[in-house]
Formats: C-alpha cells, sequence, structure tokens
C-alpha cells in the first residue's frame, strides 16, 4: 500500500511538473484533447496512410476516392467522419490532405459563430484545398445554410441592400472539399448531413492496432519498450489511440523512475494499476458510473441526468466521453428508460446479480 500512494505521488509531481496537464489521475483515460497533447500530438501524428493504423474499411475506401478523384482532377466529396473521441478524426483529415498533395485549413464549429467567419474562411481556400470543421454538428443555422450552395455547387448566396432594394449576388467560390468532424453524427441537421457524399463512423482500435500505435510512438519518442509492454499498455487503452499514446509517455516516466527506463509488461501493468486504470482499460470514473447504478438503481435502468447528476460530471461528457466505451465493450446497456448495468459490468466490478435481475437479461 505504501508503494502505491507513493507512486501516486510520483505522477502528481510529473503532472505540477508538466504544469499543463491536470493532475487527477483519471484524466490519463480522458480522450478529449489537452493542450499537453497538443503539442506532442503534432510531433508524433501519422501523415501518411500507411502510418495511419487501422480503419483498413475506411481507408480503402479512401484511397479508391482520392485516386479517382486525382485521374479526374476533380476535388474529393465532402466527408463526414463520426466517433468518440481520439479516434484519429482529426489525423485522417490531414492524412487525407498529404495524400492528395494538398492544404488544409483546421477549424472548429465553435469558432465560426459570425457569418462574416465563415464566409471569410470559405472565401480564403483554393481550388482542390481542404476545409476541415471539427464539431460540425455544433454549426449554428446561419452559417449551415451559407454552407449548403458551397458544398453543392461551390458559391455563395451574399445579399446587398436594405428592404426593397435587397438583391442577391451568387458569388462562385473554389472547388474546395470540406471534411467534418463530430462526436454526435445524430445531432446533425438532416440537410447538412445529406451534402456528405462519405459518411464514416470510425471504429475503436483492437488491442493489437493499438499496440501497433504504441511501439510505433516509441520509436519516435526513443522509448525502449518491449512488444509485452506495448501489448499490456494497449489493454488498457479504451480502444482510442490518444489514450494509448497518452499512456505510454506516463509508463515510460514510471519506468526511468522506478526500474531501468525499460517498458516490458511488469513496468507498465505497475505503472498503469498506479493509475488507477484496471485490466480493462476503465478508469475511476467508469466504475464509479456503474458502482452507482449497481448500490443505487439496482443495476438500472436509471436515466442520464440522474448518473451526470450524481457523479458530478455532465451529460455531454458521459454521453460522448465515458458511455461509447462501456456500451461497447458490454458493460453498459442503453434502453429507452435509462442505462443499464449488463452481467458482464456485474462480473467485472466483483458484484452477483440477482436471480430476478438476470431474468431481465
Ligand atoms: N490510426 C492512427 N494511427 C496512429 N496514430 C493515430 C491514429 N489515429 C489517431 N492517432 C493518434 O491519436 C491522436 C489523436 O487523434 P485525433 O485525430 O486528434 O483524434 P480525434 O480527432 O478523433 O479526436 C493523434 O495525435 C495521433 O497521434
Ligand atoms: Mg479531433
Amino acid at each position: 500500500m505504501t508503494i502505491i500512494s507513493d507512486d501516486s505521488k510520483f505522477f502528481q509531481e510529473k503532472d505540477k511538473s508538466r504544469n499543463t496537464e491536470k493532475s487527477r489521475a483519471a484524466d490519463v483515460v480522458e480522450p478529449a484533447v489537452s493542450d499537453f497533447d497538443k503539442s506532442f500530438e503534432s510531433n508524433i501524428r501519422p501523415k501518411k496512410f500507411e502510418e495511419y493504423i487501422g480503419q483498413s474499411a475506411l481507408k480503402s475506401t479512401l484511397k479508391i476516392t482520392i485516386e479517382a478523384a486525382k485521374k479526374r482532377n476533380q476535388p474529393l466529396d465532402h466527408l463526414l467522419f463520426y466517433g468518440p473521441p481520439g479516434l484519429g478524426k482529426t489525423t485522417l483529415a490531414s492524412v487525407i490532405a498529404n495524400e492528395l498533395g494538398t492544404k488544409i485549413k483546421i477549424t472548429s464549429a465553435p469558432a465560426l459563430e459570425r457569418p462574416r467567419d465563415i464566409i471569410g474562411i470559405l472565401m480564403s481556400m483554393k481550388d482542390g484545398e481542404i476545409l476541415f470543421i471539427d464539431e460540425i454538428h455544433r454549426l449554428n443555422k446561419v452559417a449551415e445554410e451559407i454552407l449548403y450552395p458551397a458544398m453543392e455547387d461551390f458559391f455563395l448566396d451574399m445579399t446587398t441592400g436594405k428592404a426593397q432594394t435587397v438583391k442577391t449576388l451568387r458569388v462562385p467560390l473554389p472547388k474546395f472539399t470540406l471534411i467534418g468532424a463530430t462526436t454526435k453524427a445524430g445531432a446533425l441537421s438532416g440537410p447538412l448531413r445529406d451534402r456528405f457524399g462519405i459518411i464514416h463512423r470510425l471504429q475503436f482500435y483492437t488491442k493489437e492496432e493499438l499496440a501497433q500505435v504504441i511501439t510505433r510512438t516509441a520509436k519516435l519518442l526513443n522509448i525502449d519498450i518491449k512488444p509485452d509492454g506495448a501489448m499490456a499498455i494497449a489493454g488498457r487503452s479504451r480502444g482510442t489511440p490518444r489514450i494509448a499514446n497518452r499512456l505510454i509517455k506516463r509508463v515510460c516516466d514510471y519506468a526511468i523512475v522506478k526500474s531501468d527506463g525499460i517498458v516490458d509488461e511488469k513496468t507498465a501493468n505497475l505503472a498503469l494499476d498506479t493509475l488507477h486504470i484496471d485490466r480493462c482499460g476503465l478508469d475511476t470514473t467508469d466504475r464509479a458510473l456503474m458502482t452507482l447504478i449497481i448500490e443505487k438503481y439496482d443495476g438500472g435502468p436509471v436515466g442520464i441526468e440522474t448518473l451526470a447528476a450524481a457523479l458530478g460530471e455532465d451529460v455531454k461528457t458521459i454521453e460522448d466521453v465515458y458511455e461509447p466505451f462501456l456500451l461497447q465493450e458490454g458493460f453498459l446497456q442503453r434502453t429507452p428508460r435509462g442505462r443499464k448495468v449488463s452481467p458482464e459490468g456485474y462480473r467485472h466490478l466483483g458484484y452477483k446479480m440477482s436471480m430476478e435481475q438476470k431474468s431481465l437479461f
């Protein structure tokens, strides 16, 4: 026990020295991007398809689409990527730009609040360039309406004059490609969704794929990692490359201070236990969420608002960050009446289900 508290202190000290990363150990598995990620992600971000691991179905579709666009000398169809944070949506957009040999302009919906923001950026595009809009489900109505003709026929509808003298002007735009990314495809309006040629959900990564991501990152960062060490980290990365990359750094710090700096299975497991990430990659919040449903609500179903209030998290964070992985792993189930912990969830946390609860599954 003393070792654990000692090690926790080690990570907290590290966090302080990093300054930009929050000190809660649980934040290590938070897939949302932090300032710390931004600086180091730019160095390890894949630039070409061959470096972009996994998502093979999507990659083959894209390769064909890119080839065709090049041959026809036409802009690429507009693309929409959706899925939980950290799965590689932004990365994929820049890989596509690289593969096309074109420029990418990266922005996000909250930065396009005023009409002139979106008009300005559209007018600044050149033929064949890519406009990447992150969190595209958050675009306001006005911005969306500006985008419709821009995406469909490459022009802007501008109005000039007042009242009776109002005139609509059609301003042609360069033939750009829009790539949208969102964690919530369902929140996108129908007309906007319809204007994308390809809509694709990014999948969680397998343990083997994550081990490849980890090995690649370790190499770039000069970290000495053994294959069993990479697999141990991969198993606890929630199917998410961003988390895998973050964990490798933390485990490496641990290995340097606590042993010889080599990341093998034993060191990785010790370091990850200290971060309270369990063998399935669940962190303290995941476990608190499931324990709450089991202990206070008899396993559920219970509404998401109630859960959020009890945990002191917001609904969006639970929906976007925690729930997708718990659903995918089958620990949690979504029903019209709320969330339920599954028999696997009970087993994982060491709880027993009553006969009556079992009969409901
Ligand atoms: N397929 C992949 N192969 C290798 N690394 C990846 C892959 N996808 C994501 N990453 C890594 O994970 C980090 C987060 O990816 P990002 O594209 O920012 O996720 P998203 O935009 O979906 O939140 C990137 O910096 C990148 O290094
Ligand atoms: Mg992103």
